[in-house]
């Protein structure tokens, strides 16, 4: 754990210094899970919201994409749901003042019994070897039995009592089970509450007259009231998709895990509305497809699995998350969700308008059922470049830092060095510059030796560096320094462009998730 922990300070910290991401408004010490995207973290995070709108919008010629406003009418809250249902559970410590989601702290104390089991089946694979049959074991062991019995009981009563508004049972389990608080220990706990994640903020001039909206905590209902307009403008036919990526805003209650749960932050979603009947079709079409997505960037397929859902949300029938093993353990990166009619039904209820799709075909009016795909992109963020940071051991015993971004994701594309800061390499290397710049971000680095350039680079993901010397000038060659072997090749500086479209252009790395 002591070993994660630091990994993750690690990641927070490079973050920070190699100008990625900030604090939000740091000179008034920061504002709590509120963070901003510096100088290259913009442009990691924009050329991954890029990688998605590509694979989904331009390679599906039924999906188009939508940029609604993040202020919506307030009815449209009413209709989905999120006035009246979009609550977390809440329960305060009275000694430290802390404030906790009452469902995280049951569940991580399920995780630890998790936990105890895993240690419990990695003991025993160790001691039997090739020999060992894990889900024998699983079922057979007493402790493993017990622990894994244990975690089901108290996350089944755990869904029953949420499901049933039942706080005070939500309390009476966390007494039980003598939780207490992480930072204190102390275990003198409130009732439990229902809090509301919406922001609230006004529209007009005048107190009187006001109107009270919400910032949207979702962006999928922009895509939902606005279903016919795309689908008559477009001349579109079921099944098709709505793509759009933008903001969302949650006041969680406990933001922690720096971009991973934040209060502001931005989802990719895409709805695709199908004939009733034929969403499940299209459930595990969408779940293979997006994990396909994520598999084509390289961060292991060993880092990814599904969960799905057991309980189900209202207006679901069927859910699962995508889980990535962040540097803190597997947690949800995307959700796929099966959602019915219910949204659409709910706007025609509330708005007293038609919601419904004419069938050409059959000459019949429908409600298409809608299957959701919904990622955050600071998640991909957090997931890509926490992956991403090393620290390697060389050769000869020194050690380097390097972020292993994609090349298609990274923020540089290349470097350009002049050996020295004289006899013409820096205007060369500004001509390679000049010329590259209109296919690549490109930089140009001319301070320090030139190993301590590398090792910058290095640690900003940069895949290529292009090195300007002396024989430049004679044989009109470069050298060009791969980030991840460390090899260096010498190359004509014609060649350049060629070689670094090969390594980071999108549909190279896109043709992976076909
Ligand atoms: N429209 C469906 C929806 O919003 P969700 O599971 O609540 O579903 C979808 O959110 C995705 O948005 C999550 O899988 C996660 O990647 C991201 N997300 C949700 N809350 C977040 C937060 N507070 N900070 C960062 N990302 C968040």
């Amino acid at each position: 754990m002591a070993k994660q922990d630091d990994l993750f300070k690690n990641v927070v910290s490079h973050a920070k210094e190699y100008g990625f991401i900030f604090p939000s408004s740091e000179v008034y010490d920061g504002l709590s899970a509120v963070y901003d995207y510096a100088q290259n973290g913009v442009e990691l995070k924009k050329n991954i919201r890029e990688y998605w709108w590509k694979s989904m919008v331009q390679m599906h010629e039924n999906i188009v994409g939508l940029d609604a406003a993040i202020l919506m009418h307030p009815t449209t809250w009413k209709a989905s749901g999120h006035v009246d249902a979009f609550n977390d559970p809440l329960i305060d410590n009275k000694d430290s003042k802390k404030r906790y989601r009452a469902d995280v702290l049951i569940e991580d104390y399920a995780e630890k019994l998790n936990q105890k089991a895993e240690k419990e089946i990695e003991k025993a694979s160790t001691r039997y070897g090739e020999a060992f049959n894990r889900e024998e074991f699983v079922s057979t062991n007493a402790r493993v039995v017990e622990y894994l019995a244990k975690k089901k009981e108290i996350l089944e009563r755990m869904a029953k009592s949420l499901e049933e508004d039942n706080l005070a049972d939500v309390k009476a389990l966390i007494e039980e089970l003598e939780i207490a608080d992480p930072e204190t220990g102390s275990r003198n706990w409130t009732e439990v509450k229902q809090f509301n994640l919406m922001f609230g903020t006004k529209l007009g001039a005048s107190a009187e007259n006001a109107m009270d909206l919400y910032l949207r905590p979702e962006t999928a209902q922009g895509i939902f009231v606005n279903f016919l307009n795309v689908q008559k403008s477009g001349r579109m036919k079921v099944p098709f998709g709505i793509a759009q990526t933008g903001k969302a805003f949650r006041n969680e209650i406990v933001a922690r895990q720096f971009i991973f749960r934040m209060r502001e932050f931005e989802q990719m979603e895409m709805q695709f509305f199908v004939k009733p009947g034929e969403e499940m079709k299209w459930y595990d079409y969408w779940k293979n497809t997006r994990l396909n997505w994520h598999l084509s960037l390289g961060l292991g397929r060993e880092n990814y699995r599904f969960h799905d859902h057991e309980k189900l949300a209202h207006y679901a029938n069927a859910a699962a998350d995508i889980e990535f093993n962040f540097p803190f353990g597997f947690k949800e990166l995307e959700g796929i969700h099966s959602r019915t009619d219910f949204d659409l039904k709910a706007h025609e209820q509330y708005s007293g308008k038609k919601m419904q799709y004419f069938d050409p075909e059959t000459n019949s009016n429908y409600t298409p059922y809608v299957v959701e795909t919904s990622v955050g992109l600071d998640r991909m963020f957090l997931a890509v470049f926490s992956n991403s940071l090393k620290e390697e051991t060389l050769e000869d015993g020194s050690t380097r830092t390097v972020l292993t971004l994609p090349s298609v994701l990274a923020p540089t594309k290349a470097a350009v060095l002049p050996l020295v800061k004289k006899d013409g390499l820096p205007e060369v290397a500004r001509q390679i510059i000049d010329d590259l710049k209109w296919d690549f971000n490109v930089s140009y680095d001319e301070k320090d030796a030139v190993g301590r350039r590398y090792r910058r680079q290095d640690a900003l993901g940069t895949p290529f560096c292009i090195t300007v010397d002396h024989q430049t000038l004679e044989d009109q060659t470069v050298t060009i320094r791969h980030r991840d072997t460390m090899q260096q090749d010498r190359v004509k500086i014609s060649t350049l462009r060629s070689i670094i479209e090969n390594e980071v252009s999108m549909k190279n790395w896109l043709m992976r998730a076909l």
